[in-house]
């Protein structure tokens, strides 16, 4: 099937036809629910997994995201049971697993290295598990001819490994994956040996299998894009612990500390003290640069030391206002869409870095004295000892 190949380098996808092939007779959703209490582990008296609690819904599409070191591997090899942890619990539609083998957890894994089968062409090694489960040589014949079909790998059928690019190869991991059908697939940064236009391709491709199927997918990356374009939800991780577990909008509209504000999009940390309660209930935080920022909840104490974050899009040049911050243009960058600039504010502690603000209406110039605020949707308050 030479088009679909070239439909593929085309920027066409395959991943609906992948998908329609692979589908299950019924409508119901294959995926399962995994549960995961405590889990913790230590190599050499180092604790590298610190206490992981999370609850992933059938069919959801969960991501371990976090910076290198972080655990991600080491929990999701626990999840598979590849390391056994110290402590903890791993519960599949409630039932408890901690114990089994990987073997017998049915789960699929897909690993940054693709791990084929070197000696076995293409073919043989999309059968693979086919053959682990018994299926009659007739029935895997025909599974994994429509699954490498709508790979686009069916002309790659009889080659080796070797013989293959790095995608080609990563499509047949994919494909030995997603022919058993496992009600739970996990995978470590899958994508991260592939250059960028085939990465944005098999994100898409492999969204669109998870959606249509309804798997139970745990990802891996440290690509927050990757991140986001493929989770329903996203932990966060930060020296063996979750920081917070939330949807993308979650993560980028109410971070829980300051790690994840910084983390995810990157923020403006300003320093102050809480003002008295207003009858609104939002928290007027007076900066020590001058200007009041206002957050529309956040459980703080009046006199309180905080600091207060706001994203670099969601700063906002006013003319004059009440309360604003005031300061001057340092730099003006223009990057196409927007343009980053860094303001100076009035009375800034030297050595403080400048506000990051991207705007793009009407961006001021260099040396100009502009006006910043924020909308109370957009301005987080955390304890000024909160670390991060
Ligand atoms: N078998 C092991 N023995 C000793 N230390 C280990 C072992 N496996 C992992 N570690 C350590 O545990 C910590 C977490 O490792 P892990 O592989 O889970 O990180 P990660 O978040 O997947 O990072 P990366 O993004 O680099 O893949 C690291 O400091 C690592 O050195
Ligand atoms: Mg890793």
């Amino acid at each position: 099937m030479p088009e679909r190949t070239q439909s593929l380098t085309a920027g066409k996808l395959s991943a609906d036809d992948l998908a329609a092939a692979l589908a299950p007779r019924s409508s119901s959703p294959t995926g399962k629910s995994l549960s995961v209490t405590g889990l913790r582990k230590s190599y050499g008296g180092t604790t590298v997994v610190d206490g992981v609690d999370m609850e992933i819904a059938a069919g959801e599409f969960v991501t371990f995201l976090g910076s290198s070191g972080s655990g991600k591997t080491t929990t999701l090899m626990m999840l598979a049971g590849f390391t056994e942890p110290d402590s903890g619990t791993v519960s599949v539609d409630g039932r408890d697993i901690t114990g089994l083998n990987p073997g017998k957890r049915d789960f699929g894994f897909v690993f940054q290295q693709y791990l084929l089968f070197p000696h076995m062409t293409v073919e043989e090694n999309v059968a693979f598990p086919l053959q682990l489960r018994g299926v009659s040589k007739a029935e895997i014949r025909r599974r994994v001819g429509e699954t490498l079909q709508a790979a686009g790998l069916s002309k790659f059928a009889g080659r080796k490994p070797r013989e293959l690019s790095g995608g080609q190869q990563q499509r047949v991991a994919l494909c030995r994956v997603l022919v058993y059908r496992p009600p739970i697939v996990l995978m470590d940064e899958p994508l991260g040996a592939l250059d960028k236009k085939l990465r944005d391709q098999m994100q898409t491709e492999i969204k669109t299998i998870q959606r249509e199927l309804g798997l139970t997918v745990v990802y891996v990356t440290h690509d927050q894009e990757e991140a986001l374009v493929l989770s329903d939800r996203i932990a966060i991780m930060k020296d063996g612990r979750i920081e917070q577990f939330d949807t993308p909008r979650g993560l980028f509209e109410h971070p829980r500390t300051p790690f994840v504000a910084d983390f995810l999009g990157a923020a403006n940390f300003l320093n102050g003290k809480v003002e008295e309660p207003a009858a609104d209930g939002c928290t007027r935080v007076r900066l020590d640069t001058g200007g009041v920022l206002t957050a529309r909840e956040h459980p703080c104490v009046p006199g309180q030391r905080v600091r207060a974050a706001v994203r670099p899009g969601k700063l906002r040049l006013v003319s004059a206002e009440e309360g604003c911050c005031t300061g001057t243009v340092e730099t003006a960058v223009y990057v196409g869409s927007l343009t980053r600039i860094s303001v100076r504010l009035d009375g800034a502690a030297p050595g403080t870095p400048p506000l990051r603000i991207e705007t793009a209406v009407a961006p001021p110039r260099v040396g100009e004295r502009v006006c910043v605020t924020a909308e109370r949707e957009d301005v987080s308050v955390f304890d000024a000892t909160d670390g991060g």
